[in-house]
């Protein structure tokens, strides 16, 4: 079953269209990740979802109730983390989270034992007498956590819940949303941190100006990416050698492309393991940098050639220290989804 179904979701405000007949799919248990520039509606996406404002047309089940039918099963199923902290500026930490406690129904007798172990969990517990609006960005940001996690939603929202946070207390959140998915929640996860999405995420959309560009696993997208990098490079190639008046040097910089950089420190560069690389048919060209990195270029594209470099070493008895190689990231998969973007759409 899936936690989350829409069909051509749409929400115009005035005559804006914010998102734009949007389909898409997450699958129960699962760790979803909404990435997008700024403006492309991922916030109003969830802002339907959870029934904080009401579509302009389309349908969406969240945990298999309809949200204009059923808001109300709908906001007892969820747990939001909003962008903008909504908590009572005026009642203190553990006053906000109380209120939360309360709404849903949680034991009296368990409430605030619940609330404190969640504190300490994000530690804010310090802080829990202090007034909202006496709070730092990232102390707001955690009591803002605290009360949506209260009644353990069997769905939670988190918009960019990572900004502002220090980076133990960001680990410290990535691990517990790693264990409320592995305890059968489902997680829907708005960042502009693409290392954030790319660990935690088993699916990523990309929706750029109201439109879902791109669904598949993080690593689905980079190998889409890297096959049609492919293509442009061999597109690229036979174009410039059916042009006569093409430089050298544009032709190199175009193999290049095809190349992976691959870098590795031995515990020594002995001439024999440094000869068995330059006659290795995969290195296409090799460097030993000063601080002693041996820096080598691969195909790209050839399976076997990484396995091969790593034959060459161990067979001349070299030990390596540690080791690179540059793949694609998320973030190209990103720009390439998000770069065509129609600037009549962004007004
Ligand atoms: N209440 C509103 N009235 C009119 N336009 C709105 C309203 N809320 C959002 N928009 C517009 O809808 C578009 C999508 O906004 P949204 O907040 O969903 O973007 P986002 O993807 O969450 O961006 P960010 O990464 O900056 O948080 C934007 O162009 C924004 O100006
Ligand atoms: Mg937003």
């Amino acid at each position: 079953m899936n936690a989350i179904e829409t069909k051509n979701l749409t929400k115009v405000y005035k005559n804006f269209t914010a998102v734009n007949s949007l389909n898409l799919e997450v699958p129960d248990n699962t760790i979803f990740g909404m990435l997008g520039p700024n403006g492309a509606g991922k916030t109003t996406t969830i802002k339907m979802l959870t029934c904080l404002i009401q579509p302009t047309s389309g349908e969406a089940t969240v945990g298999g109730y309809d949200i204009k039918n059923n808001p109300d099963e709908v906001r007892r199923l969820l747990g939001m983390v909003p962008q903008q902290v909504s908590l009572y500026k005026d009642l203190t930490v553990m006053e906000n989270s109380q209120l939360c406690a309360d709404y849903y129904g949680i034991d009296p007798n368990e409430r605030d034992s619940r609330i404190e172990d969640l504190m300490e969990l994000v530690d804010i517990k310090y802080a829990k007498d202090k007034l909202v609006s006496q709070l730092s960005g990232g102390q707001k940001q955690k009591a803002s956590l605290v009360a949506s996690l209260v009644h353990r939603p069997k769905i939670l929202f988190l918009d960019e819940p990572t900004i502002g946070l220090d980076p133990t207390t960001k680990r410290t959140l990535w691990d517990l949303i790693r264990e409320l998915n592995d305890n059968g929640h489902t997680i829907i996860l708005c960042s502009h941190d693409m290392h954030e999405v790319d660990m935690l995420c088993d699916n990523v959309g990309i929706i750029n100006t109201g439109n879902l560009v791109a669904y598949d696993t993080p690593q689905g997208l980079k190998d889409a990416l890297l096959e049609s990098n492919k293509k442009e490079i061999s597109d690229t190639l036979s174009q410039i050698s059916a042009e006569s008046d093409v430089s050298t040097s544009t032709k190199e910089d175009v193999d290049n492309l095809s190349l992976r950089k691959m870098s590795f420190l031995l515990k020594s560069n002995d001439d024999d393991i440094i000869n068995s690389l330059k006659h290795n048919s995969h290195v296409k060209s090799i460097e030993i940098a000063h601080n002693g990195r041996v820096n080598l270029r691969i195909d790209y594209f050839d399976d076997d050639a990484v396995n091969s470099v790593l034959d060459s070493v161990i067979n001349s008895n070299g030990v390596i220290k540690s080791i690179t190689t540059e793949e694609p990231s998320l973030e190209d998969v990103f720009i390439k989804s998000t770069s065509e973007v129609n600037e009549d759409d962004r007004v």
